[in-house]
């Protein structure tokens, strides 16, 4: 009766990774339970998803091939653009939000988030190169059925251009989700052999934030939103509970937390040792990443925590 916060289904969101093939389910070793699927097998996990009653999925592709162009993010035939085609007819999935994903690093070579220049020893991210790429990622994948897009590059001005890349291609009503202060942080480990996107050489610190900067993290919000962003989406999730509770207070924006790979793998590290209480631990992160302030959360845990809720 005096409980304060809540979870439930409908406010979870699972990510799944598609990849190319028939019949492949290939675990991710730092994440148990979590898969590489090829578009039959995710069809039966998203159908899984919708009878728990989960929100909503978010996907991300790993191509057959790889370039630097990242040709797989936004051919019409690419990885997620097929399973979104086979998502939309199918009619047991209407319930489910299909979120893209819109980045470049599982599709280049480099694993880089944007295109990168190299002279030698040194290189550079194109932001302004990027951004164009990233724009037809995410018009190719509201054309083949994308409920929402979400820009997770953290390249400097993709939204507008995304916008505007939407709206050229008569996507006026699909609204972008955007990772607007995303931290370069080492929880994202085990999501790049899931997503086989982990740089080949340097790091992500030049796109993405410094998680010590809380002030630059809402100057980023406030830059996505004057841009056109719809809904925003935060991310590492527990150990930024503090910088969602700061955007919950300043941005009335539908806004969510991604629990990221990291914290699900150290949590389950802890399970198989038999160190923590699974279930009440895994109800206990979500519920705190609730009370900071996310709306809804995007998490491997989300079928797991569904199951609990009833
Ligand atoms: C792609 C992307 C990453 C994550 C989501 N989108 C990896 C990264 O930026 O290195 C991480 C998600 C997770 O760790 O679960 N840019």
């Amino acid at each position: 009766m005096v409980r304060e916060t809540h979870l439930h289904p409908g406010a979870l969101i699972y990510p799944l990774f598609i990849c190319p093939g028939e019949g492949i389910r290939k675990e991710i070793g730092s994440m148990p339970g979590v898969f590489n699927l090829s578009i039959d097998e995710a069809i039966k996990e998203a159908e899984a998803c919708a009878s728990l009653g989960l929100g909503g999925l978010l996907l991300f592709g790993l191509p057959a091939q790889k370039d630097e162009e990242a040709t797989g993010a936004w051919a019409e035939d690419g990885i997620v653009q097929q399973a979104l085609r086979t998502i939309k007819q199918n009619k047991a999935l209407d319930s489910l939000v299909a979120i893209a994903d819109v980045c470049l690093c599982e599709y280049t070579p480099h694993g880089h988030c944007g295109v990168v220049k190299r002279d030698g020893d040194h290189y550079e991210i194109q932001n302004d190169s990027s951004v164009v790429l990233i724009a037809k990622t995410a018009a190719s994948l509201a054309q083949a059925g994308a409920d929402i897009v979400a820009p997770s590059d953290m390249m400097d001005g993709r939204v507008e251009a995304i916008r505007n890349a939407l709206d050229a291609g008569g996507h006026e009503q699909i609204p972008i989700m955007s990772y607007a202060s995303k931290f370069a942080s080492a929880f994202y480990g085990p999501f790049r052999e899931a997503a086989d996107s982990a740089p080949q050489f340097g790091d992500r610190r030049s796109y993405q934030m410094d998680g010590a900067n809380l002030r630059e993290a809402m100057r980023e919000i406030d830059q996505d939103i004057a841009e056109g962003a719809d809904m925003l989406l935060m991310k590492p999730a527990m150990p930024y509970l503090d910088v969602i509770r700061a955007a919950r207070e300043r941005y009335d924006l539908p806004m969510g937390a991604y629990q990221v790979s990291g914290e699900y793998s150290m949590l389950h590290a802890a399970f198989a040792r038999g160190w923590l209480e699974p279930e009440r631990t895994m109800m206990e992160s979500l519920l705190s990443i609730r009370r900071a302030g996310a709306d809804f959360i995007v998490t491997y845990f989300a079928k797991e925590a569904a199951k609990v809720l009833g």
